[in-house]
């Protein structure tokens, strides 16, 4: 049965019952998928949207942090992760990380549909043909041949117009939840949400029928404290750590959450004010500039409308907030590791589930915490006194576990400190997990030569007939 409808499936499918139409998929009306029709009508929106190509560069977070590979491993972001760069790329990533896998057919694994949900207009294009039921059933690889524009124009608006819209039902739900509908939203509030859409913390709800549907976690509220609890009454789990056994969390990276935390959002300032500011064209016509990125990039149409020191001390005093979090989260990220392993360790020495279960939900929270305040990308920037005391809470959580493994270790005779792997480099690391790299390496350059000129073909096909 169909769970929620889109106000348009309600209307097709009364037609379809009162026998106007044969039921079917229709074209969507509410959303035209491809970036490139806006080009001429909205020319200095599109060709500065179309600059995000230009942040290109690929900086593999695994390498430059091996420590990650230990935290999440048994999960697929142990086996691949890069750094966020621009919304041009956004689909193409998502094709090429080893976490999508190499599927050969559109039933095969690992990811289910929902992962496609903050990479494309097509999404939403999607949602209004099939309903929600419709586009979240099914793996990832049944959506290949229908995502394929990057995140564009369709995805902040109304189609054909500058109007803004919330393009996905399950964010226009996260957002009532926190008490303000999009239409009833203020103009600047509107100019954050269309981010929160996607910049937010959100988890894959299971069903009986389906292997997740997007939901925003913000029923308690969105602090890291109010979405520990939600995830807990539910006892919901992203993964079975590997070494450790944790029933884990993922965070995604709720940074619309940790803007509103911070001095910024306190005050309103939007998301837009700082990456999308309003410019002067060559012609001399004002125009919102879609190049999301660096804010530094644009000083003054950006931090120098409100501020008045100079770009050098503001870039200065970003550089010392970054690199304060960076000092805490390693701090974090140390303690974490070798929790991780003395809870292997004392598995292996015979604990019982009773004697682990404090430990692992210490380790739990303590990595939710951790991962709360670093995956919420430009933190550092927007929220640093937040991101440190979430980081210091995330200290205090994995020390609580290692004293309680001590004391466990040493009862069960295990001598300490127990010897810990090597796990200075990505490659280092993935072995001491036992991951077999150049297998998924080899598979997914297949799927790349195989698999997305098949897509890519058929999605042509269908373009073709829009
Ligand atoms: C990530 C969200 C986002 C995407 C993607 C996006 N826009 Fe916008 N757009 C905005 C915001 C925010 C504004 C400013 C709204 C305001 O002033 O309140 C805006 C404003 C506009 C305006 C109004 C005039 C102006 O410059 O302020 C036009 C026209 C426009 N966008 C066209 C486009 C086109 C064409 C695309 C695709 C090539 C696109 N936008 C993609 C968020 C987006
Ligand atoms: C449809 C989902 C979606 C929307 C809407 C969206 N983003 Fe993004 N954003 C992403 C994804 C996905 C990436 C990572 C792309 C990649 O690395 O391939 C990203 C990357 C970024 C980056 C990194 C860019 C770089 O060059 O390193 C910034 C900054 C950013 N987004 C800010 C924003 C802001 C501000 C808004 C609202 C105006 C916004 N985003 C709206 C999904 C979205
Ligand atoms: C007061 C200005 C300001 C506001 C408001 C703001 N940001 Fe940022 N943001 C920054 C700065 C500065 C950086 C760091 C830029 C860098 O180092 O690339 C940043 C970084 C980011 C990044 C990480 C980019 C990367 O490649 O690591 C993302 C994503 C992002 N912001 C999204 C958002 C979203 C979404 C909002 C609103 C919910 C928002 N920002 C509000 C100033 C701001
Ligand atoms: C639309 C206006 C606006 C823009 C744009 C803006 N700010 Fe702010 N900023 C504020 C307001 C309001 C405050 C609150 C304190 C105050 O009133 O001075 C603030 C406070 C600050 C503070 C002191 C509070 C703190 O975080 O410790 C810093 C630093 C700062 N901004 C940096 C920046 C930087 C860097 C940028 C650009 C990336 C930027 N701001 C862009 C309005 C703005």
């Amino acid at each position: 049965m169909v769970r929620r409808l889109t106000t348009k499936t309600w209307a097709l499918s009364a037609l379809v019952a009162a026998g106007l139409m044969t039921s079917g998929v229709m074209a969507s009306d509410k959303t035209e998928p491809r970036n490139e029709v806006y080009k001429d009508k909205f020319s200095n929106q599109y060709a500065s949207w179309h600059d995000t190509a230009e942040s290109k560069e690929v900086i593999d977070a695994l390498e430059a942090d091996p420590n990650l590979v230990i935290l999440w491993a048994g999960y697929g972001f142990a086996k691949d992760y890069n750094k966020a760069r621009g919304h041009m790329y956004a689909v193409t990533d998502l094709r090429n990380t080893l976490r999508t896998g190499a599927p050969k057919s559109a039933e095969d694994g690992p990811m289910p549909m929902a992962c496609w949900s903050c990479k494309s207009p097509d999404v939403p294009r999607v949602i209004e043909e099939q309903g929600e039921d419709g586009y979240f059933t099914g793996k990832w690889a049944k959506g290949g041949a229908e995502i394929v524009n990057t995140i564009g124009c369709s995805d902040c608006h109304e189609k054909g117009s500058p109007k803004l819209r919330i393009s996905r039902p399950f964010a226009e739900r996260g957002m009532e939840a926190l008490g303000t509908p999009f239409d009833k939203a203020s103009r600047k509030d509107k100019q954050s949400m269309v981010c929160g859409q996607c910049h937010v913390e959100y988890y894959f709800e299971k069903t009986k029928e389906h292997k997740g549907f997007v939901k925003f976690p913000w029923d308690m509220g969105t602090t890291v404290e109010q979405m520990e609890v939600y995830y807990d009454n539910l006892e919901f789990a992203d993964w079975t750590h590997a070494v450790s056994k944790t029933p884990m969390l993922k965070a995604q990276h709720p940074g619309y959450e940790t803007w509103q935390l911070g001095m910024h959002g306190k005050n309103n300032v939007s998301c837009t004010d700082c990456h999308m500011p309003r410019v002067t064209s060559p012609e001399g016509r004002k125009f919102t500039d879609h190049k999301v990125g660096n804010p530094f990039d644009r000083f003054e149409e950006t931090c120098g409308t409100c501020h008045e020191q100079s770009k050098e001390f503001m870039v200065n005093l970003d550089k010392e907030r970054k690199a304060k979090v960076k000092q805490i989260q390693l701090k974090a990220e140390n303690q974490l590791v070798k929790a991780h392993f003395e809870a292997g360790a004392a598995w292996e020495a015979g604990a019982t589930e009773a004697e682990m279960k404090p430990i692992l939900m210490d380790i739990r929270h303590a990595q939710w915490r951790w991962d709360y305040a670093i995956a919420s990308h430009g933190v550092a920037s927007h929220a640093p006194d937040e991101a440190l005391r979430v980081l210091g809470t995330a200290v205090d959580k994995a020390a609580d576990a290692r004293v309680k493994l001590a004391q466990l270790l040493a009862s069960k005779g295990v001598k300490q400190p127990i010897s810990f792997p090597d796990v200075s480099t990505k490659a280092k690391a993935q072995a001491a997990l036992g991951m077999d790299m150049k297998k998924m390496n080899a598979d997914k350059e297949e799927f790349k030569k195989t698999v997305l000129p098949k897509w890519d073909a058929e999605a042509k096909k269908r373009e073709a007939t829009y």
